[in-house]
């Protein structure tokens, strides 16, 4: 036992919550489905498990959950736009269960992607667990932006500067903020009990992004394909614990 165990077994019922609506809506997320139904469903399976959706009415969101789709880079807004062969689209569900948040995203694909595609996804995929992977007590923040950006770059993409991982616990978003890119041995310190995002954004082309005139869409500027993926992490005695794991094993595409 310590000062944080009550916390991380909340933060482990959240973000259960959250990677399992992720699980359900995996077979759901096919060519022909809108990104409002993916929402009327994630909401409904996050009601009927015992939390409520957090975008919902967060600072004037209007949806239960965020779809990112193609060169949209993250706060995607569903709507009754229909996904088509080609698509890929970043799902992103924060769950509150008990006044604690869990918040992750992952990437799906419709039917066929081109190669690049697929390459961009894998590498942000890749670049989120590197950045999980060095996790423990006396790391500083900027290690970990620093994973993620040496490996990114080295494919020949880019790191979207504009949004960052967060502190999460019984707010949504609170400090520490955690950028996707820096510096070995800068930052804060890593302590146990800490617990928050990583969810890198990563661009096929510039880094630069625009948010459009509904004040949440944000998009690559030279409309290059963007992919995302997020997990909610504590950080232990000795390493770390991904609250967000699929128990389905669902990582990334294909599923
Ligand atoms: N889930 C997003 C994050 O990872 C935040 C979405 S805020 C919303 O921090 F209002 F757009 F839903
Ligand atoms: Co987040
Ligand atoms: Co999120």
């Amino acid at each position: 036992m310590n000062n944080y165990s009550e916390k991380f077994e909340k933060m482990r019922i959240a973000g259960k919550l959250a990677s399992r609506t992720l699980d359900m809506l995996t077979k759901e997320v096919k060519e022909g489905i809108s990104t409002n139904k993916i929402d009327r469903l994630g909401y409904e399976f996050i009601r009927d498990n015992g939390g409520h959706s957090a975008p919902l009415y967060y600072r004037g969101f209007k949806k239960s959950l965020c779809t990112s789709l193609n060169h949209v880079v993250c706060h995607g807004v569903p709507s009754d736009r229909i996904l088509i062969d080609g698509d890929a689209v970043n799902i992103d569900v924060t769950a509150i269960v008990n006044e604690y948040y869990g918040d992750t995203s992952r990437m799906f694909t419709i039917g066929d992607i081109p190669i690049k595609a697929k390459n961009l996804i894998e590498t942000t995929y890749e670049s989120m667990i590197r950045g999980i992977e060095i996790l423990k007590p006396g790391i500083n923040l900027g290690d970990i932006g620093y994973e993620i950006q040496s490996y990114v770059e080295e494919k020949g993409f880019s790191v979207v500067r504009d949004f960052c991982g967060h502190g999460i616990s019984s707010t949504f978003h609170e400090q520490p903020n955690i950028l996707h890119y820096g510096k070995k041995n800068t930052g804060h310190k890593i302590t146990a009990g800490m617990t928050f995002t990583i969810e890198p954004m990563i661009n096929a082309g510039k880094l630069d992004v625009k948010v459009l005139n509904d004040g949440w869409t944000a998009v690559t500027k030279d409309k290059s394909l963007s992919a995302q993926f997020e997990h909610t992490i504590g950080i232990t005695e000795n390493g770390y614990e991904i609250f967000t794991e699929s128990i389905k094993g669902y990582s990334k595409p294909p599923y």
